[in-house]
């Protein structure tokens, strides 16, 4: 993607042998072009260009904060590919569960190898792995190969930090146990030209018993709403239609700002972004969706038609230990609000399964909330112990062999109504935003409709980034095939 132009004239008249800027993002920028020098200097030296791979690990908000590092290594000098044989590799880790962490390790051994082969090559590793001391302790003593280490709270440090290893030998590890910080205005670069994430709030306040989340990413805080509304203006200039807000509970942004605003009012000031089109969001936390929120999305021309609202159990009993802060039937309540509301709403969930204490009743809560819901689609998860959090350290874990029982069980029957969920629309016509070309049929090109649904559907690519209506002519489980008209 084209670089951002005034970013770049800033940065052109950066002066490199002043004092270095205190404040941020001019900090940054000052190394930016430090690194740009390195960075020309290698080429210059090798005679070819320099790649980079970002791979993302986990939610939304890491890929948001992926971008970010992109953007940064293009304004470096990188040419970033998707390609791990490439001179510099950052992983962007998750650790909401335990599998997440063992991929890692696994790839982080591969990188080896290709590391032994290609001598200028440099391993970055950051995102909320990095936020727990263990995971550090072992990479620093185990996994030598790797170069730099930062965390979730110095993000925007990175052009500062990769200076730092341009100019040391050894391994650069920095972490901040946590932060107040929001830096603007950093470069970011957006996967696709057509949509985009944008951060509303940084980390969670929650505490759910399970969860490590908000040991990783610290307390919450949000983003000032100009600061917000400025950034959608920007990338709806550059062509973007539909934007997906970001947060780990949306529902209370706001809620700390100096003159606090509820999430409501934002998105009625999104909403009045001209040549905006959808609006996204992401996670509702059902404790602290609120009235205003359903009236919001009824009156919205913009606000799409889905919902992913995790339940995680369906036992009031669980949702306790689990510090969820409602009841099943609050839950069943609030869904009747919302598809009184909007009745064309696809809601999706997540729900864990296995939980400690979880016994036969309380799984079959949860089978209970699924029949009476209808989920469009549910992510279902394996309880994962997560060393630190309360839930860790309860004694009635459930042994595995039931846990597994009980997630086949589960999800045997959230597909079978998610299959019959989805065929509701089948032979109307709705709009799609064209996203890609097919990966199996050059001929098809495949979009979302409002309710996030994929319709694939014959096209050419210079229909990608546009709306365009679509007739649902066949539904295939989770996807429809159409046709335009
Ligand atoms: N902030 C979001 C969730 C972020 S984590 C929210 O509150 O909804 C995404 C999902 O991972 C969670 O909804 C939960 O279902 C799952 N999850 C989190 N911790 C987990 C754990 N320890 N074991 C299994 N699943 C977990
Ligand atoms: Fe984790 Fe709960 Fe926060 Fe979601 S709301 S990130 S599940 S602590
Ligand atoms: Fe994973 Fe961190 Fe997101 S733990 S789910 S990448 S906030």
């Amino acid at each position: 993607m084209a670089h951002d132009k005034t970013l770049e004239a800033v940065i052109d008249a950066i002066d490199v042998n002043a004092a270095v800027p205190v404040e941020e993002p001019m900090r940054q920028y000052y190394y930016i072009k430090k690194c740009r020098q390195i960075v020309e200097e290698k080429k210059a030296s090798l005679g070819r260009k320099l790649t980079a791979a970002v791979i993302t690990f986990g939610c939304q908000m890491n890929a948001r904060d992926s971008e970010k590092l992109t953007g940064i290594l293009e304004l470096i000098g990188y040419e970033v590919t998707g390609n791990e044989n490439a001179d510099f590799v950052i992983y962007n880790t998750c650790t909401v569960r335990e599998n997440a962490n063992t991929r890692v390790y696994g790839r982080l051994g591969q990188l080896k190898k290709i590391k032994s082969t290609r001598r200028e090559m440099m391993i970055a590793m950051c995102g909320c792995m990095m936020q727990e001391p263990e995971v550090v302790e072992k990479i620093r003593t185990s996994y030598r190969h790797v170069d730099l280490i930062f965390g979730t709270h110095n993000i925007f440090k990175f052009a500062e930090l990769l200076y730092s290893r341009f100019k040391s030998r050894s391994m650069i590890i920095d972490i901040w146990k946590d932060t107040n910080q929001i830096v603007e205005d950093l470069p970011v670069d957006r996967k696709y030209s057509f949509k985009t994430g944008i951060n509303i709030m940084f980390g969670c306040n929650n505490f759910c018993s399970y969860c490590i989340v908000p040991y990783v990413r610290g307390r919450e805080r949000s983003r000032a709403p100009e600061d917000i509304v400025r950034e959608i203006k920007k990338v709806v200039s550059e062509g973007v239609v539909e934007v997906m807000l970001l947060g780990q509970n949306v529902n209370s942004y706001g809620k700390n700002l100096e003159n606090p605003i509820t999430f409501a009012a934002l998105l009625k000031e999104i909403e009045k972004i001209e040549g905006l089109r959808r609006i996204r969001f992401m996670t509702s936390h059902p404790k602290d969706l609120s009235d205003e929120l359903i009236e919001v999305m009824r009156t919205s021309k913009k606000i799409c038609r889905h919902l992913h609202l995790p339940l995680q159990s369906g036992s009031t009993r669980i949702l306790n230990e689990m510090n969820r802060h409602y009841t099943k039937e609050d839950y069943l309540e609030l869904v009747r609000k919302i598809k009184t509301a909007c009745p064309d709403i696809s809601l999706t969930t997540d729900i864990i399964v296995g939980f400690p204490g979880e016994t036969e009743e309380d799984f079959l809560e949860t089978l209970d909330v699924v029949e009476k819901v209808r989920f469009d689609s549910a992510y279902t998860f394996i309880y994962s112990k997560r060393t630190g959090t309360k839930a860790a350290a309860m004694e009635n874990q459930v042994p595995e062999a039931v846990v597994k029982e009980r997630f086949d069980r589960l999800l045997n029957l959230v597909q079978t109504i998610s299959a019959e969920v989805t065929m509701r629309d089948t032979g109307k016509v709705m709009e799609v935003l064209v996203e890609e070309q097919n990966d199996h049929d050059a001929s098809l090109v495949s979009g979302r409709l409002s309710n996030n649904l994929i319709v694939h559907f014959p096209g050419s690519t210079d229909l990608i980034g546009k709306i365009v209506s679509v007739s649902l002519d066949e539904c295939k489980g989770f996807y429809y095939m159409g046709h335009m008209v």
